[in-house]
């Protein structure tokens, strides 16, 4: 047995998070490194879609509105993902896509700043959405943007700063950045600070209550595992609600609706964060999900995390030719998400051929492997195999 195979083996063994595999819907033939895309199924998921359908919309029909919970879905489900995510109960509501709640995110931080501040922060490295986002709104608010990468924000901040929108963790390179730091930077400089979390929620402690973040978004098809399109979050520090002034204020935001007022009046608390009828399928698909949580501290769940990254690091240093592929992925803890991107010029024809082989990560352009980490389901067999095929490939 070779040296990575034994320990590998360890590691298993010693794993405590090991048991929780068997709460997803995996195939043991395949090694699936691609859960900062879409999460695998959980077990749960299948029977509970059959019974919202088949019993909640099929026998009770509007009843369930009520009966079924589906009415306080958006909020109730955002009170699970809390404590994911370090926020006491109360502010988050789940509903929309990551791109609609950053766009209420964002409007809501610039109208939060107030007229005299003139400028919007947004990461330069971010995921296109939140770039494509925060450029409207600055047209619509009548602010400039300037895009700076997240070293450059305290140096770069102001006295005409309105709002800074940041992402957690890179989605190519897997860079995670101080949320801690940035956030104390941003509010010492009069700004407000709007966090996407699509790349950690789920993945590691986020402390939002914690370290003052203002608002959040993020996925919960990555880490959260709730399904193809299921729907975001947004967060809303509880000292801001009642001046969160939403852009998008529907009628499920409003204080009484069904008082079916022609005058808007937001309610009170996070709800303002909803805005039309939620999408109750995929709402009730991530509840579901979301009770392969139980009884896991997020705490553990990064710690496995760590341990898989550094695992994975060690075994392609030890089975990639030397210089067929570069790390981008920071090799320090403190800055490392719980994904690793490779540099490898071939990427695209790479990622096809070890999809082949029956390892699952993804490309992204134009040079980029990306392997995420789900520490839920992931072994340290798995990723000894995935690195292994990687080197085999690339020999
Ligand atoms: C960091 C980040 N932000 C935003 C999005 C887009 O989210 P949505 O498609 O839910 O709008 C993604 C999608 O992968 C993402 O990775």
């Amino acid at each position: 047995m070779s040296e990575p195979l034994s320990r590998a083996a360890e590691l298993d063994a010693a794993d405590p998070l090991a048991g929780l595999r068997a709460r997803f819907v995996l195939d043991d033939d395949v090694v699936y490194l691609d859960g900062n895309s879409l999460g695998a199924l959980p077990v749960t998921v299948p029977g509970r879609i059959e019974d919202v359908v088949r019993r909640q919309w099929g026998e009770l029909r509007i009843r369930s509105w009520e009966e079924s919970g589906w009415w306080t879905a958006p909020e109730r489900i955002g009170d699970r993902i809390a404590p994911l995510v370090g926020a006491a109960p109360g502010q988050i509501v789940v509903g929309d896509s990551t791109s609609v709640n950053v766009f209420k995110a964002l409007v809501a931080a610039v109208r939060l700043a107030g007229e005299e501040r003139a400028e919007i922060l947004v990461d330069a490295t971010t995921f296109p959405t939140d770039g494509y986002v925060a450029a409207s709104v600055a047209r619509m608010t009548g602010r400039t943007l300037r895009p700076v990468t997240p070293a450059q924000v305290p140096a770069a901040l102001s006295d005409r700063t309105a709002a800074v929108l940041l992402n957690h963790v890179d989605y190519r390179t897997g860079r995670l950045h101080d949320l801690p730091a940035l956030t104390a930077a941003v509010h010492a400089a009069g700004a407000y600070a709007v966090w996407d979390l699509c790349h950690s929620a789920g993945a590691l402690p986020v402390g939002l209550d914690e370290h003052g973040v203002d608002l959040a978004v993020g996925c919960t098809y990555k880490y959260l595992n709730g399904g193809p399109g299921s729907p975001a979050f947004l967060y809303v520090r509880a000292e801001v609600q009642d001046r969160f002034d939403s852009p998008l204020p529907g009628w499920n935001s409003h204080a009484e609706p069904f008082g079916m007022r022609p005058v808007y009046e937001p309610a009170p608390g996070v709800l303002r964060g909803r805005v039309g009828t939620p999408d109750i399928l995929s709402l009730l698909a991530l509840e579901a999900a979301l009770e392969v949580w139980d009884g896991v501290p997020v705490e553990a769940v990064r710690a496995k995390s760590l341990a898989l990254t550094d695992f994975f690091l060690e075994c392609v240093g030890r089975y990639v030719p030397r210089g067929r592929v570069e790390s981008l992925t920071p090799p320090a803890h403190a800055e490392r998400g719980s994904q690793v991107a490779l540099r490898c010029p071939d990427a695209g024809d790479v990622m096809k051929r070890l999809v082949g082989r029956g390892v699952v990560g993804d490309f992204r352009a134009p040079d980029v492997l990306r392997f995420g980490f789900t520490p839920l389901y992931v072994s340290f067999a798995e990723v000894e195999r995935a690195a292994r095929v990687l080197g085999e490939i690339l020999d």
